[in-house]
């Protein structure tokens, strides 16, 4: 097992009481579409490994028949489903009967959701679920599902971890590689119906022709999978290749190059998604260059695609030199204002926390504060900031946290509710995650890595889904459904983010990574020539105490929440603690809920993390008679490379800290080796 085959291994499951798939077993697809073949031919490599025996398609349905067809299909619509509610992507599985034989039917109002059905139908075999009596439904909260690549044209991945980008661009459109082809299929199981292709810190090349026919390649591959292709756009790109003196977006010509640049994109994408913009953030191009506003740009983009129904996703990481107090306000400060001036196919691309992809951040104060514009929610599915594709730590529990958490607009009203639209009624709803994909043979540089991908499909397609139930869900595909292996598999991953946290940056501190690469621990860094560039200027650390004070006594970010939540953040008495530093500069001294000071509870955090993944160790030794060799070794030798790197950041940190506070290690505690 090398973990090409993700969480889509479709092996026969000895380990369940009862057979799975009882023989035999024919798929009927009465109106066949590329869309529909292609789910039918998942559909039949799946059986056919559950069953352990060939799985035939056969021209009409007869006793034990799988059946794909839309709900509109005369074959279909006699049946009286409540099918309407599926609206466009959602799908139904069920056992009817039809023509008095036994049937299980995968229907939807589209053939995408049908498709969708029809891996639902392979997950519900793949988690312990039986052909008999099969009743699945569901219907995605989110429109737009949608990965980013951070690949460059020359090969290279900006924050990837699994080698090299899967594009071969030197090689298409001519080459077509399957492995796109798995790739789509991968995306499609879990509901990812959309793929920008290219990085974010943009190169005008893209645009060019010649990549206009690669990218179009791989749309074509994508299509019948129901994902579409996007670009990322650079923003000065009408000057870089379109030899004019401008990039102004208010300027004719260069609105007119863009539409005819998007007009050449659809003649060979005629389902092309549209942009993705980085703009006046880290040096890249953008509107502000001209003293013209976001809006500005984005519209100016916007009806560029809008005759094609093209859609804009522009990012709100802003992050420039122009708010030296508290770089996290940067954001709000400039989008905010604009709220209500962007064209109806633009949507606001907000990352999950003010700072960046840090282990933890406070969700983003833009969520809930733009009501009449859609906000798409951005995570990082790589891990730049939690250890690389070494570390093992499932997203889950983060991406389920922000979601969850409420904003304070309204009662009741979460993250979740302004991304799904539900809050405002917005129909065009997106969930971005910046991808993990490279080309290592297991996709993601390590098994439990691909979990991080598949967490963030199921979370897209419902924002209110439950960390825990898609970690078992994908510990069940991936490895087997034996409890024996699921259960501790789980275990491991529920509580790996939160150890990552506390050997990192407990208690609500960040950005204490190196510098540049972010990997290692540096919070002593403090001569960087932007002083927010440094840890020192994140931690604030001293004599006295620790932490960024962003109350009305210090940057007064704490503000730009929604009163009831700004109230509890502000509030040191009632901030989580989980959060006490990114609010709060307190005393070493302070006393915690514990009983014990901060110093104290800062050394247990940073100890409970390395102690995890000794853990973790322990419980992935235990398991090795129940995986196969390879996937076994690939796991166990980066839990010790992470517990060996565990230890250096507890023991780096403390020595760090303690050089600034000059305490001693609280009774009990070994001195960092
Ligand atoms: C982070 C990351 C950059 C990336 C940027 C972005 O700052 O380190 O590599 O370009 O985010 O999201 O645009």
């Amino acid at each position: 097992e090398d973990g090409y085959a993700l969480w889509m291994r479709y092996q026969p499951q000895a380990a369940i009481p009862g057979e799975v798939v009882r023989q035999p077993v024919s798929i009927v697809v009465p109106n066949a579409t590329p869309t529909l073949t292609r789910a039918a031919e998942e559909l039949r490599r799946g059986l056919s490994g559950y069953a352990a025996g060939p799985v035939a398609t056969a021209p009409a349905v007869r006793a034990g028949s799988v059946m794909l067809a839309v709900a509109g299909d005369p074959a279909v619509a006699s049946l009286h489903l409540p099918t309407r509610s599926l609206t466009d992507e959602g799908y139904l599985v069920r056992s009817v009967t039809i023509g008095g034989a036994p049937v299980t039917l995968v229907t939807g109002n589209s053939d995408r959701g049908v498709l969708y059905g029809a891996f639902a139908l392979l997950r519900h075999l793949g988690t312990g679920g039986t052909l008999a009596k099969v009743d699945l439904t569901s219907t995605p909260k989110v429109k737009l599902r949608v990965l980013n690549h951070w690949d460059n044209l020359d090969g290279s991945v900006e924050r990837g971890y699994a080698g090299q980008s899967i594009w071969d661009w030197w090689n298409l459109p001519d080459l077509k590689d399957p492995r796109y082809t798995d790739y789509a299929r991968a995306n499609a199981s879990i509901g990812i119906n959309g793929t920008v292709l290219n990085n974010v810190n943009a190169k005008a090349d893209s645009l060019t022709a010649p990549y206009i026919a690669k990218a179009a390649a791989l749309a074509d591959i994508f299509r019948p999978w129901g994902i579409k292709v996007y670009l990322s756009a650079r923003f000065s790109a009408p000057i870089e290749i379109g030899g004019l003196k401008t990039a102004d977006p208010l300027d004719p010509q260069v609105a007119a190059w863009w539409k005819a640049k998007a007009d050449e994109i659809y003649r060979a994408i005629p389902d092309f998604g549209g942009f993705l913009v980085k703009a006046n953030s880290e040096g890249q191009p953008g509107p502000r260059d001209y003293h013209r506003s976001h809006a500005d740009g984005a519209n100016m983009l916007a009806a560029a695609v809008a005759p094609h129904k093209g859609i804009v996703m522009w990012r709100a990481f802003v992050y420039a030199d122009t708010d030296p107090d508290d770089r996290a306000k940067q954001a709000y400060t400039e989008f905010k204002p604009l709220d209500g001036t962007f064209a109806d196919n633009v949507l606001v691309q907000v990352k999950n926390g003010a700072i960046d992809f840090q282990p933890r951040e406070p969700f983003h104060p833009l969520f809930g504060a733009m009501p009449k514009t859609p906000l798409v929610m951005e995570f990082q599915i790589t891990k730049e900031y939690l250890g690389f594709a070494s570390h093992l730590a499932y997203l889950g529990p983060l991406f389920q946290e922000v979601l969850d958490a409420p904003t304070g607009v309204k009662r009741g009203q979460t993250v979740a509710d302004v991304v799904d639209g539900s809050a405002e009624g917005h129909r065009l709803t997106g969930m971005a995650g910046v991808a993990n994909i490279g080309r290592d043979r297991d996709w993601t540089g390590s098994p439990f890595n691909q979990a991080n991908w598949y967490v963030f499909g199921r979370m897209a397609w419902d924002p209110e889904a439950d960390a825990d139930t898609i970690a078992r869900e994908w510990a069940a595909q991936t490895f087997t459904p034996d409890p024996a292996v699921v259960d501790p598999v789980v275990a491991m991953m529920m509580g790996s983010r939160e150890a990552v946290v506390d050997y990192m940056t407990p208690l609500g501190l960040a950005h204490l990574m190196a510098t540049g690469h972010h990997y290692g621990p540096g919070p002593w860094v403090s001569d960087l020539a932007r002083p927010e560039w440094n840890p020192a200027y994140y931690h604030r650390a001293d004599k006295q105490g620790i932490g960024f004070d962003r109350t009305r006594s210090g940057s007064n970010a704490v503000a730009q929440y929604a009163p009831p939540v700004a109230k509890r953040f502000a509030d040191v008495g009632t901030v989580p603690e989980r959060d006490l530093l990114w609010f709060h500069h307190v005393g070493w001294d302070r006393r915690m809920a514990s009983g014990r000071t901060l110093w104290e509870e800062m050394v247990r955090h940073y100890d409970a993390g390395v102690g995890y993944v000794a853990g973790m160790r322990q419980q992935w030794d235990a398991l090795r008679p129940r995986i196969d060799a390879e996937r076994w070794e690939k796991t166990a030798t980066l839990l010790a490379i992470q517990e060996r790197e565990a230890r250096w950041w507890r023991d780096a940190s403390l020595a760090y800290w303690m050089s600034v506070n000059g305490r001693a290690l609280p009774a009990g505690v070994r001195a960092p080796e």
